[in-house]
């Protein structure tokens, strides 16, 4: 089950009658790149001593990791000397050495050797704030507010005491989507009856015939923490027109930011709880990278968790073949039973802010 998504991606399916083109999507967007944090990479595919090239947020990354203290470092990829791509080079201890010259730059930005003994420069090269975060390489993008980070991402208690424990990720593929939909789905309370009202067999676009799903989502944002915003759903099974309450489920789902880092906390009664962050990368102004990276509580089963996450991405990609075919509505028509759209929209502002 697991080849059919990670193989093909979200973008190679049926394409429908006709697309828009993407310059004209673009135009209708807010820009592309909110500030916040974003996932650049797993932390196990970039090991002590190893560099990697990355690129995304409009920007061009060498990440390496040091060989002495295992920290993770992400620098403008190319040599401020001639240009050269630094992550073609070699680590040597916290430094990255530069495959054409051998100078060495460290993970703020600093000239450190140059082999003819020149004088050192003093200009810093670009370099972005970047770490661990379980499992996953994530990397702060200031384009809008470079004088500050806007927030941090939390500490989470349960993985850290090892009450939850690492159940499995998926890679989502390349979705061609603005990163503001997965925010605007979850205030887009009319589409939960049209999209998410019917189940598939996790993981699959299998549909099951009988069952629907019935879903209550409210939004808020945080009273205390601005970047901070909530998506809960209850969901409900009707089966073969009777409602049945024992197979009722909640899900709480916070935003930390633009959509950059999402969590999601399933609740599975008297078994206890699934984490799951699903991540989205701007790789291009309409072309998201998107990972699901899931964490359960032991008493969950690694089969059970992934039956659950797999549910939520089998629903997910049900919204990913509207996202890749729309525009965004900077005055959208609403009408009564809307979520608070507008409340959104003011709230995701603050990632832009000047
Ligand atoms: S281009 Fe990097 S050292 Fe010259
Ligand atoms: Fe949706």
């Amino acid at each position: 089950m697991w080849g059919r998504f990670t193989r093909g991606g979200a973008t190679r399916r049926r394409p429908g009658r006709g697309r828009p083109s993407d310059a004209l999507r673009e135009s209708t967007y807010p820009p592309p790149y909110p500030d916040g944090w974003y996932m650049v990479a797993a932390s196990a595919d970039i090991k002590p001593g190893e560099a990697m090239y990355v690129e995304c947020l409009g920007k061009q990354i060498a990440l390496f990791r040091s060989e002495s203290n295992g920290q993770v470092h992400a620098i403008d990829a190319f040599c401020p000397h001639m240009g050269a791509n630094l992550a073609h080079g070699k680590v040597i201890d916290d430094q990255l050495r530069c495959p054409f010259h051998g100078w060495r730059i460290n993970g703020f930005g600093q000239v450190c050797h140059i082999p003819t003994n020149d004088k050192l420069p003093a200009r810093i090269h670009t370099h972005w704030e970047v770490m661990d975060y379980y499992g996953m390489v994530v990397l702060y993008h200031a384009e809008h507010r470079p004088d500050r980070v806007l927030y941090r991402l939390p500490e989470q208690s349960r993985i850290d005491s090892g009450k939850s424990v690492y159940r499995g990720r998926h890679n989502g593929g390349e979705v061609r989507m603005h990163i503001i939909e997965f925010a605007e789905n979850a205030v887009d309370f009319q589409h939960f009856p049209e999209i998410h009202g019917v189940m598939h067999i996790p993981w699959t676009r299998i549909t099951i015939p009988f069952i629907k799903i019935h879903h209550e989502a409210s939004w808020e944002r945080d009273a205390n923490a601005a970047h901070l915003a909530y998506f809960r759903d209850q969901s409900v099974l009707e089966v073969l027109g009777r409602i049945i309450r024992k197979t009722g489920a909640s899900a709480k789902i916070t935003f930390y930011g633009a959509g950059g880092m999402v969590q999601f906390d399933f609740s599975i009664p008297n078994l206890g709880r699934i984490t799951m962050f699903q991540t989205h990368t701007p790789i291009a102004p309409l072309k998201q990278q998107v990972h699901f990276w899931w964490f359960s509580d032991k008493r969950i089963s690694r089969v059970l968790a992934s039956y659950v996450v797999g549910n939520w991405v089998s629903q997910w990609r049900r919204d990913v073949e509207i996202w890749e075919n729309k525009i965004y509505r900077k005055k959208p028509l609403l009408t009564k039973s809307d979520g608070p759209v507008h409340r959104m929209r003011r709230w995701y502002r603050q990632f832009y802010a000047k």
